[in-house]
């Protein structure tokens, strides 16, 4: 094929696989950027909730949007109560905490209400929460995913305009295998992945020795086998644990070392992909 041609056709396929979708952007917000893995309990919340105040502490202005409809965690992880205002009966306005506007399924309904729903309210609550909710003025939205690559994956990839993702894994191979089917999803929904990280990857004892619980180097290694830039690694630290307990995310205290290693990230991310 001549260049000229394989250009018409790749343009041809790109225009095709983006209107595939009739994809829209969450009102309020310049940036998307979507915090996932395919597996639960390896930190994605997190993660999610620590790199959006990373990102606060650089002067961006930060919303966050728990997306976990089954299991939502945001109330607890920043301490939240109480209900989000309405308007005309037909938008939410997000609560504000430490500075950022959130929103999430646990404020709407009881936190420990057993959502047991079908498929289609899933979607229903995604397309509320992407599309009624009043986000005022921000740079950033981060969106706290559930686990796996179902229903809401699916709503995401279908309708909401994502700038990029990230995936979050431990390094155990139970996980990993994970990994590989959220990479190639992303990749088959044309959703940017910005890189993996490593959270949990060791653990430091009080005599300087890393421990490595969940095994070694796995993100890193899947990174490297699909194409994709590792972002770096989060050690299993107790004050991470403490902190999220607590409703307070460390990386509030911008000094810690364990929020220094989000302040970079952040610092990273912003340069290469919202700015
Ligand atoms: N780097 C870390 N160090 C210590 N504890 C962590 C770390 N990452 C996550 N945790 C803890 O692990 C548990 C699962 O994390 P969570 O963010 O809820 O995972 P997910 O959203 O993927 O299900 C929580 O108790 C959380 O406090
Ligand atoms: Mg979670």
């Amino acid at each position: 094929m001549s260049e000229k041609k394989a250009k018409t056709a790749q343009s041809a396929k790109d225009s095709i696989s983006l209107n595939k979708f009739n994809k829209k952007s969450i009102k309020g917000a310049r940036f998307t950027l979507m915090i996932s893995s395919a597996k639960g309990g390896v930190g994605k919340s997190t993660f999610a909730v620590n790199l959006a105040f990373a990102f606060q502490n650089l002067g961006m202005k930060v919303g966050i949007l728990d997306a976990d409809i089954y299991g939502p965690s945001l109330p607890k992880l920043l301490n939240l109560t109480g209900k989000p205002e309405t308007k005309d009966g037909k938008f939410i306005i997000p609560m504000e905490k430490y500075g950022a506007q959130c929103i999430s399924m646990g404020l709407l309904v009881s936190e420990t209400t057993p959502m047991m729903w079908r498929g289609p309210m899933v979607i229903s609550a995604i397309k509320t929460l992407t599309e009624k909710v009043l986000w005022n003025d921000l740079d950033l939205i981060v969106i706290d995913m559930p686990p796996g690559t179902g229903d809401t994956q699916l709503t995401f990839a279908q309708s909401v305009k994502i700038d990029g993702s990230i995936i979050i894994s431990t390094p155990q191979s139970l996980a990993l295998n994970d990994v590989r089917r959220g990479i190639q999803m992303f990749d088959k929904t044309g959703i940017d992945i910005i890189g993996l990280v490593d959270n949990m990857c060791f653990f430091e004892g009080d005599d300087g020795k890393k421990y490595n619980i969940f095994g070694e180097a796995g993100v890193e290694e899947t990174a490297k086998e699909f194409g994709k830039d590792f972002l770096g690694k989060i050690p299993l630290h107790t004050d991470l644990r403490i902190a999220s307990d607590k409703g307070r995310p460390l990386s509030l205290n911008a000094d810690h070392k364990i929020s220094k290693i989000f302040n970079d990230l952040a610092k990273r991310i912003k340069k290469t992909n919202f700015e």
